[in-house]
């Protein structure tokens, strides 16, 4: 109420000031312009009794005075007549009375030969008087005076004061009135139901924010809200989760509980994460900037990470609106915990560090798929030079943390834990391998095989995803480079320093309330623009360790050796476009868009299709969809560290049903025993296994889900962090640097 009271006041202090100002211009206008006209017509009325008079007055007639006056005298004008001595000779009866007070003015227009006019006060009004002298052969003979009645300027201009005052009083109520509606539907309004909205919240309902106010006007408030309504929701929900496992007695990981992990086994320190794909990436869409989560399993698993405990993520700025967005960015965006820090890189270094070293050489030389890695020595070199941009953007954010915590991500940084401990001994660095290492021979095959080995171990703790890719690593250390190789507590020593090699299966944050605005079952088919008694599922980066063409052939013949599946089972294989400018992505692509055409030409006919294939980027609620409508997943990868798709299938079911076929050269494999786990090279085996999933009982269906499920709740990726910086957090903290 109070600020609808200064509002008002405020404006209509403004629109008086505004409108007496224009009023009083106004009024002195019209005045002018009436005195104007009074004056005219004063001089032609004087001008008039001039001629009639000066001929009596000449000649010094005793008549004829009267015929002058009732010619020109009128209720409204006065006149009078003078002799040379100013006496009056004649005046008209309304002003002879009072003439006595005019004397001086007549006498001032006989003496100097001038005419006088101005305002004067005559028998209580005022008139507007104007004198003439008269004349004859150049000598004064007399004076003629008019008097104008001028009382009507006052009564005009105060009409018109009158009429200002009006309008003002009409202008300040409806302003009022409508201040007074604007305010209650876009402030007063809001305001109450985001009360209300708060209020409701603080009392643990969930309820849904109010639809958006004014955005101009209410958009940093609404969102401060919005985001603090989402923290509180989150921390409730965690809460009720710990007081849930608690009652339950499991042990079970989660957000909260990393969260205070963390607190209570590193303080304060900040966890600094460094990846080469960024957690969010913007982009354009037209002029607009787009948010872009990118398909990266890295980033669903350490997202969620970071969230809990905030610090700083190092990451390359990849998104073409990523400057745009700046080089420091909060995240999550509707609530943020942790910050972006992006690292630009120009075309030359993106494309000699990215695709050429770490995705021509070291990924297919990790990954047993026989391609054949490229090496050149210019990839090579701009892989070192990145990989010291990164250090020193890590060293500069670090600078005021003391004994930090680092977490470096996968094949892109092999070089980057050297580069930091030798700068920072006080801080604890574990470098997270997140593809497969391969046996010492392959590895062999890399020109510099000394460096990346000295640069990874570098770090206090080296993780994978299997013990066998510890194995290996550590047997390539023992063959390849001087030191010592404890197999008993699996470590790698190197004079001052030890590098502990453990394995970490990496995995998702399971949510416990699924999402159910994802479109159901029968939505989706009519999307896709079909029908099915069986819809399979594979969801993957356009990569050829994924095993796509393999995949493709399995599917073709499932259909062949059962062809009374056809018409009854289809395939959604949804592409994430990946890596697009390495020759060799872009023949995959060609060659799984060839396969796929084949197959739906060949097999399908005119209402049914086997395979659905959409190549793009999906967001989460998308993929979502399809994971909980689907029937079995296919994950058939060739050579995977892990593969998180396996179990985001598993957490995306909402009921116990559902087959999972998962290649058993994945990182998954070791964990979902209860999944059909096939060699995807043969194609007969997996045919079957598709066989398998669509036949499969809904009760044995429900009993392998449950039991997967139950390993991927307890075996989640708050509890990889956690046990991964349980590690960290018992290496001793160096003293001095690692030494060349
Ligand atoms: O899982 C291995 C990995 O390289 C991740 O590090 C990465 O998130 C994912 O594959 C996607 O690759 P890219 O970041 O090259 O698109």
């Amino acid at each position: 109420m109070r600020l609808l009271v200064r509002l008002l006041g405020g404006m209509s202090l403004a629109v008086i000031v505004v409108t007496a100002a224009f009023s009083y211009l106004e009024v002195q206008e019209e005045r002018t312009r009436l005195e104007q006209d009074l004056q005219r017509r004063a001089v032609l009325a004087a001008d008039a009794v001039r001629e009639a008079a000066e001929p009596l007055v000449a000649r010094s007639a005793r008549t004829g005075y009267e015929r002058v006056l009732s010619r020109f005298g009128r209720r409204d004008r006065g006149v009078a007549i003078y002799d040379e001595f100013a006496s009056v000779i004649a005046a008209t009866p309304d002003v002879k009375a009072h003439l006595g007070p005019l004397s001086p003015l007549v006498t001032e227009a006989i003496r100097d030969n001038v005419t006088v006019r101005r305002f004067a006060r005559v028998g209580g009004r005022t008139v507007w008087t104007h004198i003439v002298p008269l004349e004859r052969d150049d000598r004064i003979i007399g004076a003629a005076a008019t008097f104008l009645d001028a009382d009507y300027l006052d009564t005009r201009e105060w009409d018109l004061w009158r009429r200002t005052a009006v309008r003002l009083g009409v202008l300040i109520l409806l302003l009022t009135a409508i201040t007074w509606l604007l305010v209650r539907w876009t402030v007063t309004r809001p305001i109450a139901r985001m009360a209300e909205w708060t209020k409701r919240l603080k009392f643990g309902e969930p309820v849904a924010p109010p639809p958006d106010a004014d955005a101009s006007l209410f958009g940093p408030l609404a969102g401060e809200v919005t985001g603090l309504a989402r923290s509180l929701a989150r921390a409730r929900v965690a809460a009720e989760e710990e007081a849930r496992l608690r009652l339950l007695g499991e042990q079970i990981w989660t957000e909260e509980r990393l969260k205070q992990f963390v607190h209570m086994r590193f303080g304060t320190h900040p966890i600094f994460v460094v990846s080469n794909r960024e957690p969010l990436s913007h982009v354009f869409e037209g002029k607009r900037i787009a948010e872009l989560r990118p398909a990266s399993g890295l980033v669903s698993a350490l997202e969620p990470i970071m969230t809990a405990c905030g610090g700083v993520w190092v990451a390359h700025g990849s998104g073409d609106a990523d400057r745009a967005a700046g080089d420091r960015v909060g995240l999550p965006p509707s609530d943020p915990t942790y910050t972006l820090r992006r690292v630009w890189l120009d075309a030359e270094e993106e494309a000699g560090y990215y695709y050429g070293f770490s995705n021509e050489g070291l990924w297919p030389l990790c990954h047993i798929v026989h391609e054949r890695p490229q090496f050149r020595a210019g990839d090579w070199e701009h892989y070192r030079a990145v990989n010291q941009r990164f250090a020193d953007v890590l060293l500069e954010e670090m600078e005021k943390a003391e004994a930090p915590i680092v977490l470096i991500q996968d094949y892109h940084f092999a070089l980057l834990p050297r580069m930091i401990k030798q700068a920072r001994p006080d801080a604890r660095v574990a470098l997270f391998w997140h593809i497969p290492w391969p046996n010492v021979e392959a590895f062999g095959i890399c020109p510099w095989p000394e460096e990346i080995l000295l640069g990874m171990l570098g770090a206090d703790l080296v993780g994978f995803h299997t013990q066998i890719h510890c194995n290996n690593f550590l047997e390539t250390v023992e063959r390849m480079i001087e030191g010592r190789v404890e197999w008993d507590d699996f470590t790698a020593v190197r004079g001052q320093h030890t590098t502990h090699v453990l394995p970490f299966p990496i995995s998702i944050a399971v949510e416990e309330d699924l999402d159910d605005r994802v479109p159901h079952r029968d939505a989706l088919l009519a999307e896709l623009g079909t029908t099915a008694d069986f819809l399979g599922v594979g969801v993957e980066r356009l990569d050829y360790t994924k095993g796509l063409p393999e995949r493709l052939r399995a599917i073709r013949r499932f259909f062949e050796r059962w062809p009374e599946y056809r018409g009854r089972v289809v395939f959604v294989q949804i592409a994430s476009p990946s890596r697009s400018r390495i020759e060799r992505y872009q023949r995959l692509q060609r060659e799984v868009r060839e396969t796929i055409r084949k197959i739906n030409e060949e097999l399908g006919d005119r209402d049914w299709r086997p395979i659905v294939y959409r190549e793009r980027h999906h967001d989460h609620r998308e993929i979502a969809a399809y994971y909980r409508s689907a029937d079995f997943c296919m994950v058939t990868a060739l050579h995977d560290g892990m593969n998180l798709v396996a179990k985001e299938f598993i957490a995306a079911r909402d009921r116990d049903s559902g087959v999972l076929i998962l290649s058993r050269f994945t990182g998954a494999a070791r964990e979902l025993r209860e999944a059909l786990l096939v060699n995807p090279y043969d194609i007969e085996d997996t045919a079957g296994a598709i066989k398998r999933a669509v036949e499969m009982s809904r009760e044995e269906q429900r009993e392998r889900m449950a039991r997967m499920r139950s390993q991927v709740r307890e075996h989640n990726v708050y509890r990889w962090a956690a046990l991964l910086l349980a590690e960290l957090g018992r290496m001793p903290r160096s003293a001095s640097a690692i030494r060349d």
